[in-house]
Order: C-alpha cells, then structure tokens, then sequence
C-alpha cells in the first residue's frame, strides 16, 4: 500500500479537495512521465500523481533525480494556463515560491531559493537543497498545460551528490506528517496558480526575491559548454529571466546554473 492514504489527505485539503485529483502509487518509472502519459490521454488540470518510489526520477537538464522511498516526497501535478506557452516563464520561479510559503507554514525556518527551481535550506557556512522542481510544458489547441514535478528530501540522502543537500528534519520539521505537507503544497499551490495564470510571473516577483539566496550577490552562470559568464545578480525580471549585471551591462539569463562567485583581488566585481 502507498505511503499517502487519499482519504487522510483528502480530510487535511478540505474545501480544495474539488480541485485535485490525486493518484497515490507505490512505484513507477518518473511522476512527470507518468503524468505526462496521462495527460496525453485527456487527464484533467489538478491531476497528482504521487509515488514512494520512482526507478527513473528525471531531473532538470537531463539529469536524474534520486530519491529515498519514505524519506522523501516525489510528485507531480497537472495544470492547464490559459494563452501561448511563452506566457509561462517564471512557472518554476512561481512554484517555487508556494513550495517556501508551504514550508514556512508549517514552521520550518530559513528557506531560500535559488533560479531557476531550487528550495534550499541556508545553513550559517551555506545553502543545501531541499527540493528541486522540474516544469514541463505541452501545448495542444485547448492551451499550454505544465507538468510540475517535485521532489523534497524530508531526511538527507545519505548517498554523496554533486551539491550539498538537506532534509526538513534540518528546517526544523522532524516528523512532518507527509499528508499535511503534500496537503499544505497544494494548497498554496492552488493560490499561487491562479495568481499566475490571471497576472504572470510579475505579481510573484518580489515574493521570489524574498526568498531569493543571492539577490544583489556576485554569482557565476554555466550555460550549456560556456565558459563561465560572472556577474551582480540583479534578480528575475517579470518573466523569470535571471538579471545579471556583467562587464558588457545587464543580460538576461535563460537557462544555465548559477553559483556564488568567489570575488578575487584583481578580477570584475560588478556592477
Ligand atoms: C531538479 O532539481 O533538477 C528538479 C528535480 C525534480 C524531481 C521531481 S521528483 C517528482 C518529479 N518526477 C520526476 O521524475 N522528476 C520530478
């Protein structure tokens, strides 16, 4: 049997329960592929899928995700948006910001967020990731839908990875009940959807830089084989993009993995 029972979670959604309709599975190969099959058979906007455990979780940029079942909370979840799909910049930026408003209102503490799609956790010597979020978009002639994909570590993985982690037990939420988190996300996910579907990414903006772990910081950007592009970090403008302020004036970012910049004697320090 899954982990989420559907009718323990259905009591903590209450009003909202209309708008989801939740599938909870023990196992399957990535939540984002099988939604996304569901999709393409007609499933409705406010599908989830939930799973214990994925044997092929995906993450962003084609890497994998990997996750331990009962240690960590995988789902995805289906949502349709009016207008073409390049209304639909800063959808992850958006999330991210319900996955902090969520975090926070069940008490954990010193949450961040990093463009494009990380939740972190700040530690007084840095950050560590808490969750990741993965959007992918399909557009037909009835609109653009997104497949939202996230993955949270309630406990630290214990394998090494590329980038420090952390688990919610270290956000000061040891124990949380798993339904009253996936309820609290949706929740403040429903609100934060509907907000960007009615008003953009620009009516979230200053709740992302809220959150936003190196607003007004010198950051490096990794794009595809690039050599690093060095940088003040600006923030996000009303469509996601990351602004950066470089030598040759601010550029907008698209796609690519920032870092903090080690400011050295001698080399550009910004603008
Ligand atoms: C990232 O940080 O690179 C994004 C990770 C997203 C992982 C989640 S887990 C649930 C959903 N299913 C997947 O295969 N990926 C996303």
């Amino acid at each position: 049997m899954a982990l989420i029972d559907l009718v323990l979670l259905k009591a903590r959604l209450g009003k909202l329960a209309g708008r989801f309709d939740v599938d909870a599975l023990e196992s399957c190969d990535s939540t984002s592929s099988e939604l996304m099959r569901r999709a393409e058979s007609g499933a409705p906007a406010g599908t989830v899928v939930v799973a214990d455990r994925q044997e092929a979780g995906r993450g962003r940029r084609g890497r994998s995700w990997l996750s331990t079942p009962g240690d960590s909370l995988t789902f995805s979840v289906l949502w349709r948006f009016p207008g073409p799909l390049a209304r639909l910049g800063g959808l992850s930026l958006a999330v991210g910001v319900a996955l902090a408003r969520a975090l926070e209102s069940l008490g954990a503490t010193a949450i961040g967020l990093k463009w494009p799609n990380d939740v972190l956790l700040v530690l007084p010597d840095g950050q560590a990731k808490l969750a990741g979020v993965l959007v992918e978009l399909v557009s037909d002639r009835r609109g653009c839908q997104a497949v939202i994909g996230i993955g949270l570590n309630l406990r630290r993985p214990p394998e090494a990875l590329p980038q420090p982690v952390a688990g919610l037990d270290q956000a000061g939420l040891t124990g949380v009940d798993r339904h009253d988190l996936l309820a609290a996300i949706l929740r403040e996910l429903a609100g934060v959807l509907d907000v960007f579907a009615s008003d953009g990414f620009a009516a979230l903006r200053s709740a992302w830089q809220a959150h936003h772990v190196w607003q007004e910081k010198p950051v490096q950007v990794l794009g595809e084989g690039d050599a690093p592009l060095p940088g003040n970090c600006l923030g996000a403008d009303d469509d996601g993009a990351l602004l950066l302020a470089t030598a040759a004036g601010i550029q907008r970012i698209y796609s690519g993995d920032v870092s903090l910049r080690p400011v050295e004697a001698g080399t550009w320090g910004g603008a």
